[in-house]
């Protein structure tokens, strides 16, 4: 069993989620920020890989204080739990997803020295999966067995391509800005390998100034 899988990523029209110097760019409208931070706080976990760590050290806590409430009147806690791709253990120990704000996972594969592992579990909880990069359908089933049914992944674009590939995404929500960054290198919704995967969009919105889309597989 695994939790119901649902990827939320911002773009631009040529569907490029960054620059090619991978920077963190503001591509999303106040009201597209907003939607990302309900659902955040709808969530029993959000995912990301770690280059997205390293390029834009995210915090991925919710940041409205009434939805923080909120869960806390449900019995949850404030923050879902943040859950960390890293096969090698890369995670830089002065991250932001480190803090003490909510709790956090770092997923790493058998490639992660000893010694880095050591050192993270000072902060976080770090769990095995795979041998050279993290088993993404044995760490979901691990979710699920921690309590956790909506899974949300915020990217990046190789993390989000290794999950559709691997038919693991039930949902996915793509804002687009009205903006284009251009770069053959620049980072994309799914990078990664080639693959092609059909899905059905269920709804296309107006959101500020840009749009959304929502497809299921
Ligand atoms: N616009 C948006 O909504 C948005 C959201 C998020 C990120 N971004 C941008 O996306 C860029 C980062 O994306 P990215 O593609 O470089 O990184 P990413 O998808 O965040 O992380 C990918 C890394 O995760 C690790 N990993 C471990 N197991 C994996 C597996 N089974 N499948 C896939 N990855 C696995 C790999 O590194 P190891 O092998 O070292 O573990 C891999 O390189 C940044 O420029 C960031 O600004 C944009």
């Amino acid at each position: 069993m695994r939790p119901h899988v649902f990827v939320n990523v911002a773009a631009s029209l040529d569907g490029k989620i960054s620059d090619e110097n991978r920077r963190q760019l503001k591509i999303s409208c106040e009201e597209d920020l907003e939607v990302v931070d309900r659902l955040r706080a709808e969530s029993d976990a959000i995912m990301v890989g770690i280059g997205t760590v390293i390029a834009d050290d995210p915090r991925l806590t919710v940041k409205s204080a009434i939805l923080r409430e909120k869960r806390v009147k449900e019995g949850r806690e404030p923050n879902p739990l943040r859950v960390v791709v890293d096969s090698r253990c890369r995670v830089p120990l002065n991250s932001r997803i480190l803090n003490d704000e909510a709790r956090t996972l770092i997923a790493v594969s058998k490639l992660a020295p000893e010694d880095r592992i050591k050192d993270v579990q000072k902060l976080a909880e770090v769990v095995v999966f795979g041998e050279d990069r993290v088993d993404l359908s044995a760490l979901l089933d691990h979710l699920y067995e921690k309590g956790v049914r909506r899974l949300m992944v915020e990217g990046g674009g190789t993390l989000i391509s290794s999950l559709i590939s691997e038919d693991l995404v039930d949902k996915m929500r793509i804002y687009y800005g009205p903006l284009f960054i251009g770069g053959k290198n620049s980072p994309t919704i799914c990078d990664g390998n080639s693959f092609i995967r059909r899905c059905r969009i269920e709804k296309i919105e107006r959101v500020g100034e840009g749009f959304a889309v929502t497809v299921r597989f």
